[in-house]
């Protein structure tokens, strides 16, 4: 992906403000809430930031083999996946990204899922 995406939205200093909402309703949601109980949480904003900034064609990379040793313990479902992409969608929509950047950004955290949910053993 070119790089249009990162600066039409403002770059990395909108997108972290963007990715403390989200963990906000990550925080609130009864689903998933409790799997962030003991992180640190400033480190996984500034980690999401990175990831999200990496798939908006920013100045940064980010592999999918670290997205996979980071939720292999975790023993997470379709269902979690599923809230974690509702509230992102949300959040983008509440800041402004139009609903065909939304689907762009929804086809490429989709094409983690696989990385995200396994367990790590295979
Ligand atoms: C759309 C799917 C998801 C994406 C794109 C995503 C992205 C990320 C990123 C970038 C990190 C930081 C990894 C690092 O330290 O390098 C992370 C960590 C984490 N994620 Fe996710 N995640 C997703 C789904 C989930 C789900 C469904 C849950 C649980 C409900 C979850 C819980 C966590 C937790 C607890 C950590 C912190 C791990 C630690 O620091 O020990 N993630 N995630």
């Amino acid at each position: 992906m070119s790089n249009a995406l990162f600066d039409k939205y403002g770059g990395f200093k909108s997108i972290s403000r963007i990715v403390m909402d989200f963990y906000d309703k990550v925080l609130d949601s009864d689903r998933i809430g409790d799997f962030f109980d003991g992180i640190d949480m400033p480190k996984l904003i500034d980690h999401q930031t990175k990831f999200i900034s990496a798939l908006l064609g920013g100045p940064v990379s980010y592999s999918d083999e670290r997205l996979r040793r980071a939720h292999a313990s975790l023993d997470l479902t379709h269902e979690d996946f599923d809230e974690i992409r509702r509230l992102l969608s949300e959040t983008l929509s509440e800041h402004g990204f139009s609903p065909q950047d939304i689907e762009t950004v929804m086809i490429e955290i989709e094409a983690r899922r696989t990385s995200i949910l396994s367990t790590g053993v295979s």
